[in-house]
């Protein structure tokens, strides 16, 4: 006999503990569905992202990513962008050479969001 062990006092009485316990399993698995749904809508989107573009890198990186100045990567030809999105993140927060720190000025998910843009550049 399989004991389930599910403590009475959270059991709902007249429903049989495996079939509780498969309710909590599928609001669970849903959650975790939910949450990796909301997360991948948040994380990619370069609609937002050219927005903040425009305002704030277009100057050294161009209208297309055709680089402004010697010394930028053209994102026009995916220079500078073979690096995982959690890289490129802590380098626009920090700042590099010319390019200025963006800590305070943009927030993680906005810069995300330009991000996901920067990789429709080339
Ligand atoms: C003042 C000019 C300037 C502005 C404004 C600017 N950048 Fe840059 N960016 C640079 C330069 C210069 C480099 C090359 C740095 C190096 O590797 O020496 C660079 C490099 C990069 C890289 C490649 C980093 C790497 O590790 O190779 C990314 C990604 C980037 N910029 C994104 C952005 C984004 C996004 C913005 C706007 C939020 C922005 N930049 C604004 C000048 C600028």
């Amino acid at each position: 006999m399989v004991n389930l062990e599910i403590d009475e006092r959270n059991s709902v009485p007249g429903v049989p503990a495996a079939v509780q316990w498969l309710g909590w399993l599928s609001g669970a698995l849903l959650a975790t569905a939910l949450s990796v749904w909301t997360f991948t809508v948040q994380a990619a989107d370069p609609t937002a992202g050219k927005k903040i573009y425009v305002q704030h890198c277009q100057n050294c990186h161009g209208e297309r990513g055709e680089p402004q100045w010697p010394g930028v990567p053209d994102f026009s030809h995916g220079e500078g962008l073979l690096q995982a999105d959690s890289v490129l993140l802590a380098s626009i927060k920090s700042g590099k050479a010319m390019m200025p720190s963006y800590r305070g000025v943009l927030n993680d998910s906005e810069i995300l969001d330009v991000i996901a843009y920067l990789r429709t550049l080339r």
